[in-house]
């Protein structure tokens, strides 16, 4: 594939990842949102339109609005899996199997901060209560994921006794979440390369983004060993989020050649609807979604990506393939071919004399601080060129 750069990531090249959607489920989490059954199905519908694998649903067991979404996405005839999340007990899973999902999450806190002031367990109970859950969930004949939530600040040899134990209680995947997003990338490759190494069954992470390094570190643990990321739609989540779903998606498609089932065509649509539905904007320079992800003012850039697009964007990743648009902006950076290009456009052939005098206005308003819309360049065009 042109442009890709592998500098020992070679191994991931054609490997299979699979996508973990919990934008209904920790993303519904972000202060302040709270979605209905209705929008949930649309979204549920349009992740199975991108391609996820799997969705997580919601918490059935917490409202009666949750179990009630959980239960009309778990029966939209989608060709994903259907995730419910549900606590180490039996009444939480037993609300999961009644709305008939394909995949039960279940979660625990492993830390000790955790497990000493949320749940007040000993480290031994935990372990019974794990192990417990993953067969009672296998005794109903449904897939299993299990979490150890604050996995990365729990301690290891405890941790990988927890992963092992599930494992043999007959867990399908084990989840590695970095719950209060305190991983650097180097440190997760390592966790996950250690864990990977102590158990025989796949790997899932499930990284939030307090400093920033959600995406970075997902893709970490993947370097690592790990086949499946869970996600968000513009990064919701708790707190600062959890890794993006676009950023993820198109780094291992883009920049390391691995495989995913998204379609990425979809992805901006994808991440319009959440927006609208939640109200949470997508900030402008959001990568891949954002306005001004494929915008260009300065002059240099505006010229060299009117020549040939891959001058000033990555060229592995064009806003085609993400269902974006390339736009050039008229701002204060802007060069002479930008604004001809534009001019052109819409049917407007100035002189050279002409086209100085309109770059000359359009500076000027732009050195205020105006930004220039469509309507402003041809009404400047129409006051230099006269009236058609
Ligand atoms: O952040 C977290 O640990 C979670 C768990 C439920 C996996 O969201
Ligand atoms: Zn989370």
């Amino acid at each position: 594939m042109r442009g890709i750069v592998f500098y020992g990531t070679e191994h991931i090249r054609n490997k299979h990842i699979s996508i973990f959607d919990t934008t209904l489920r920790d993303g519904e989490q972000t202060p302040g949102i709270s979605l209905n059954t209705e929008q949930k199905l649309n979204i549920a519908q349009q992740l199975d339109k991108l391609g996820v694998d799997v969705l997580e649903a919601g918490f059935a067991v917490s409202t009666k609005g949750d179990r009630e979404s959980v239960q009309a996405i778990a029966n939209a005839g989608l060709s994903l899996d259907v995730c419910g999340l549900a606590r180490v007990k039996r009444e939480d899973i037993d609300a999961c199997v009644e709305t008939g999902v394909d995949m039960i999450h279940t979660f625990v806190s492993t830390s000790d901060v955790q497990r000493i002031h949320t749940i007040n367990k000993s480290r031994e109970e935990v372990l019974e209560m794990a192990v417990d859950a993953v067969e009672y969930i296998k005794d109903h004949d449904i897939k299993c994921l299990f979490s150890a939530m604050d996995a990365t600040r729990t301690d290891f040899d405890y941790l990988i006794d927890i992963y092992k134990s599930v494992e043999g209680a007959g867990c399908d995947i084990i989840n590695v979440p970095d719950t209060v997003g305190v991983m650097s990338p180097s440190s997760m490759y390592n966790l996950i390369s250690d864990i990977n190494n102590n158990v025989n069954i796949p790997i899932d992470v499930h990284c939030h983004n307090d400093f920033g390094l959600a995406v970075a570190n997902s893709l970490m643990a993947v370097e690592a060993g790990a086949s499946q990321t869970q996600v968000t739609i513009n990064g919701l989540g708790e707190r600062a989020g959890n890794a993006d779903l676009a950023e993820t998606a198109m780094s291992l498609n883009s920049i390391y050649g691995a495989k995913t089932n998204i379609n990425t065509k979809y992805i901006m649509e994808t991440a319009k609807m959440v927006e609208r539905y939640t109200g949470i904007n997508i900030p402008a320079h959001m990568p891949i979604v954002g306005e001004n992800a494929f915008a260009h003012e300065s002059g240099i850039h505006t010229h060299g990506v009117l020549e040939k697009s891959d001058t000033f964007e990555p060229g592995i990743m064009t806003p085609e393939m993400v269902g974006q648009n390339r736009r050039i902006v008229l701002g204060k950076h802007a060069g002479k071919h930008a604004i001809k290009k534009s001019l052109e456009t819409a049917g407007i052939y100035p002189t050279d004399e002409q086209l100085n005098e309109i770059i000359d206005n359009i500076k000027s308003i732009a050195d205020k601080g105006k930004r220039i819309t469509d309507a402003d360049l041809y009404t400047i065009a129409s006051t230099v060129m006269g009236k058609p």
